[in-house]
C-alpha cells in the first residue's frame, strides 16, 4: 500500500513547503484542482525538482465528451505525471477513447477512474443515481476496467468488493482516510488504516490529517510504519 499525500494547501508556497518538509520519504504527491488550476506545470516540476523520485497523481477527475477528454489526456501525459484520473460515469465510451489515446502514447501514466466521491453519503448518492453506493461503485468499477482503465477511486469501503468483481490487480485508490481515527471534516465514509489494509487498498490519500498537524512528517512516518 502506497501512501499519497494531497497538497491542497491555499497557497503554492505552502505545497512546496509541505514537500520540502516531507522530501526525504517515499511518497506519492497528489495535485488536485485547486493547486493545479492556480500554479499549473511549474507546480509539478518545482515537486520533482524537490525530489525526483516523488511520483504525482494529478488529480482533476475528467468528465467530458470522449474526444475532448481524450484531448485532455493526452495534454495530461505531456506533463510527465505518474497518474491521472477521469470520472467512471463519463461512461465507457469515452473511458475506452481515452485509453486509446493514452496507450499510444510512449511511458502512459496510471488512469484511474472515479466511481463515487467519498463526500456523498448513500442519501445524496441515491438522490443522483437512483442506486446504493456499494452497487453503483461496482458497476462504474466494471464500466472502467472493461474499459481498460488501471484502477479507481472508490471508499476504503468498496475496495475488497471491487477487486472481486474485477481483479485482484485492479488498482484501487482510496481517499477520506482517518489513518489513526481523526476529525473526518467534509468526509462522509472515513476509513482508518486498518479498514484500508484488509481491504487490500493500493493507494490511500491522506490529505488534512496530515498537513492541518504541527508535525506532519511525524504523521506521515508513523503511516508508512504502520503501512511496512
Ligand atoms: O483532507 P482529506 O484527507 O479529506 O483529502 C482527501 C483528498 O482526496 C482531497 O484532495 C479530495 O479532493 C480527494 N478526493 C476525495 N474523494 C474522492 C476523490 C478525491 O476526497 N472520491
Amino acid at each position: 500500500m502506497k501512501l499519497c499525500v494531497a497538497l491542497d494547501l491555499a497557497e503554492k508556497s505552502d505545497n512546496l513547503a509541505l514537500a520540502h518538509t516531507l522530501k526525504s520519504e517515499d511518497i506519492w504527491l497528489k495535485v488536485g484542482l485547486r493547486s493545479f488550476i492556480r500554479d499549473g506545470k511549474p507546480l509539478l516540476e518545482e515537486l520533482k525538482a524537490i525530489n525526483p523520485s516523488f511520483k504525482i497523481f494529478l488529480d482533476l477527475k475528467l468528465h467530458d465528451i470522449p474526444n475532448t477528454m481524450a484531448d485532455a489526456a493526452e495534454s495530461i501525459v505531456a506533463l510527465n505525471v505518474d497518474m491521472f484520473n477521469v470520472h467512471a460515469s463519463s461512461g465507457r465510451k469515452a473511458m475506452q477513447t481515452v485509453m486509446q489515446r493514452v496507450n499510444a502514447l510512449s511511458n502512459p501514466p496510471i488512469v484511474l477512474a472515479v466511481t463515487a466521491l467519498t463526500s456523498f453519503d448513500n442519501a445524496s448518492f441515491e438522490a443522483i443515481y437512483r442506486t446504493p453506493i456499494a452497487q453503483k461503485a461496482v458497476d462504474f468499477a466494471t464500466d472502467a476496467y472493461e474499459s481498460g482503465i488501471h484502477g479507481v477511486v472508490c471508499s476504503a469501503y468498496e475496495s475488497l468488493d471491487i477487486k472481486a468483481h474485477t481483479s485482484e490487480h485492479f488498482l484501487t485508490l482510496t481517499p477520506g482516510i482517518r489513518p489513526f481515527n481523526e476529525a473526518s471534516n467534509d468526509q462522509e465514509r472515513v476509513a482508518d488504516l486498518k479498514v484500508a489494509e484488509a481491504q487490500k487498498s493500493d493507494f490511500i490519500v491522506v490529505g488534512r490529517p496530515i498537513y492541518h498537524h504541527a508535525d506532519p512528517l511525524s504523521v506521515v512516518r508513523k503511516i508508512l510504519e504502520s503501512i511496512a
